[in-house]
């Protein structure tokens, strides 16, 4: 007979088996990660969108100029996504792979995917103008995946990777940024305070359809101070690009309910660590003193002129700057894996016994 904890120990060896990293989180006692699960939109995802008819995509170049072999794999930026740093600070893995790679195999299954959308978010309008995936789409293709992981490791073990693994919820910016501001459909239909409380009550009902299904340790991402990326200065920030106050002013207010609201879910939905992670404070704090973090450009992309290129309009017709570790976007849209790198760092930091 084995006991459970060396079965256990078995377990981990092999899904580790092949990853030789080493883990540079120092989690609290006892405690594992056997899992990363990404959801959302483009900060997180790892490829989903390379075989889908939409046009917010990131398979081309310079897409992935630094990652391995210069390769784009769809991941919306030079290197690496916030995602890759956080499971290889882990010591899980290098990279968080797409669920929907096709060349995914059991061993990479195990130990986490991500089900995120660039240009998803959690009003249903949003992923419906990018035609990407929504959060009903990645929340059915993560039933898909638990079916999966009961085949290959059976019923008991599926059920502790899902209580353990890690939840990285992402989004928000779209929804803002595009579905609100920048086309404005919504704008229409609703305020400013009325829009942003559709977007918490989307994300608070997702968190609890996949508590049901099993999670556990879910961090739940803040907006960013959307009025500031490059490509809503360039629309919104007037003569001078400066940040665009209304727009970084909504992004607050939305933070200032999902806060409460992720507190109270943290609160109720019993043997949960849900966590509210903001972001707009410590990527402000870099827009508004870059140097002190070795960073020179802020108000606009690497790729092109920087103003506005994302995606398809970020092309390998484009120049790109001569040093993207200077450069704090990487495009009119996303950090650089600079940037990226100095915000998992914090957030790590700052929240990882949260979850415990
Ligand atoms: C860690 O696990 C061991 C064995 O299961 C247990 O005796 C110990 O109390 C645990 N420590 C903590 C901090 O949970
Ligand atoms: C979440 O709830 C637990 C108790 O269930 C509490 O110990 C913890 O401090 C809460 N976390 C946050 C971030 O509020």
């Amino acid at each position: 007979m084995y006991s459970s904890s060396s079965l256990t120990i078995y377990f981990f060896s092999f899904l580790l088996l092949g990853y030789h990293g080493e883990a540079r989180i120092t989690l609290p006692p006892n405690a594992t990660v056997p899992a990363v699960i990404a959801f959302g939109d483009s900060i997180v995802d790892q490829g989903a969108n390379n075989n889908l008819n939409t046009l917010i995509k990131a398979n081309f170049p310079p897409y992935g100029k630094d990652f391995v072999a210069g390769k784009p794999t769809g991941r919306f930026s030079n290197n690496k996504t916030p995602a890759d740093m956080i499971v290889d600070e882990l010591g899980l893995k290098e990279f968080l792979p797409a669920y929907l790679d096709p060349s995914l195999d059991d061993k990479e299954f195990l130990n986490g995917v991500s089900f995120a959308s660039g240009g998803s978010g959690y009003d249903p309008q949003t992923p419906k103008l990018a035609a990407v995936l929504s959060f009903e789409d990645q929340l059915k293709q993560f039933k898909e995946y638990i079916e999966k992981l009961k085949s290959i490791v059976g019923e008991e073990k599926t059920q502790f990777i899902l209580a353990n693994a890690l939840y990285l919820v992402v989004a928000g910016s779209d929804d803002l940024a595009n579905t609100y501001f920048t086309i404005g459909i919504r704008r229409l239909q609703y305020d400013i305070p009325s829009y942003t409380d559709l977007m918490v009550s989307s994300a608070s009902n997702f968190i609890q359809d996949i508590y049901k299904l099993g999670a556990r340790r879910i961090g739940v991402f803040g907006a960013p101070p959307i009025g500031c990326l490059p490509s809503q200065r360039t629309l919104a920030g007037g003569g001078l690009r400066l940040c665009s106050e209304e727009y970084n002013q909504a992004a607050q207010l939305y933070n200032s309910k999902l806060q409460p609201q992720i507190e109270y879910l943290n609160s109720t939905l019993s043997q949960s660590r849900i966590v509210y992670i903001d972001i707009y404070n410590p990527l402000l704090a870099i827009i508004e003193n870059p140097l002190q973090y070795d960073i020179e450009v802020v108000d606009r992309g690497c790729c092109g002129t920087g103003n506005i290129e994302v995606s398809i309009l970020c092309n390998k017709l484009l120049p790109t700057c001569p040093d993207d570790s200077k450069y704090l976007f990487w495009d009119s849209y996303h950090p650089t894996n600079k940037g990226y790198s100095i915000l998992v760092d914090q957030v790590i930091a700052k929240y990882i016994n949260d979850f415990y």
